[in-house]
């Protein structure tokens, strides 16, 4: 099996007013299946950068990425946001849910970019995403109605629903209190033990202290890459949880 993802010597230069801010200088980095990331490192250092290359949101200036099978460096548009719809999971800090949406109907937005039909199978699965994340009993609500961290919850279910590769996360608890955070880890966590890979920003120790591997970023390149040889205990990972969710996802809507 190829890496999750791969990237060579990835450089990415904005221009403003014809000063190149060089925010990305050479990054190489190959991330496997199953792994849990973070990414650390001071504000400017370049990790939102690299997330958004990562999400294809965004064209490196030069250098290569291979998502699984696809070198898509070069993909036009098109091809990229339907790569990015079929294999990345968004989980951001400020949630991004729609609020005139419900929690299932946000949960679906991900298969109605990629043209999928909402029927009762795929609403079905919306439904047991949400319970799965500990929200059977929120369906209904809208954003506004909903606590900090069962926003977020939302979105971890909404990045699920296409059965992604990987999931990348930009400061997911950078919201939340730390009791709320400590839930929020422990969900991912959880999907990382179901066998997702995680790459996470995160400017907070203690938050990079649940990943299983930490880089460092300083000036637009790697700085440190190190194991993480004591991540902090989870609560045990119940068979159940990760039989469901990998059933969820083997019934994949594509
Ligand atoms: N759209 C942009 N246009 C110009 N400069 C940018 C843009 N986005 C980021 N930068 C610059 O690139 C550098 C890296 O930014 P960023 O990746 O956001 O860092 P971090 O997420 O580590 O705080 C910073 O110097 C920032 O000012
Ligand atoms: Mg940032």
């Amino acid at each position: 099996m190829p890496p999750a993802v791969r990237i060579e010597n990835l450089t990415k230069h904005y221009f403003l007013e014809s000063v190149a801010v060089r925010a990305l200088r050479g990054v190489t980095l190959t991330v496997n299946h199953g792994e849990f990331v973070a990414i650390m490192g001071p504000s400017g250092s370049g990790k939102s950068t690299l997330l958004n290359l990562l999400g294809c949101l965004d064209r490196p200036t030069s250098g290569r990425y291979i998502l699984g099978d696809d070198d898509v460096s070069r993909m036009n548009d098109d091809r990229l946001s339907e790569i990015r719809s079929r294999y990345l999971g968004f989980i951001f800090q400020s949630y991004n849910l729609l609020p005139q949406y419900t929690v299932v109907e946000n949960i679906e937005i991900p298969l109605l970019y990629q043209g999928c039909r909402i029927n009762e199978k795929t609403r079905s699965r919306c439904i047991q995403l949400a319970d799965l994340v500990g929200l059977a009993d929120r369906l209904e609500h809208r954003p506004m109605q909903l606590s900090g961290g069962q926003q977020q919850r939302v979105a971890i279910a909404r990045a699920l629903v296409n059965d992604p590769h990987v999931i990348l996360a930009d400061e997911p608890t950078g919201n939340l209190d730390s009791k709320t955070s400590d839930e929020i880890m422990q969900m991912l966590i959880r999907l990382n033990a179901a066998g997702k890979t995680i790459i996470m920003v995160t400017h907070e120790n203690d938050i990079a202290a649940w990943a299983k591997r930490v880089i460092r970023m300083r000036d637009g390149v790697i700085e440190a890459d190190e194991p993480n040889a004591q991540p902090r205990t989870a609560q045990e990972v119940s068979s159940a949880f990760v039989s469901t969710l990998n059933s969820l996802m083997s019934a994949s809507m594509r």
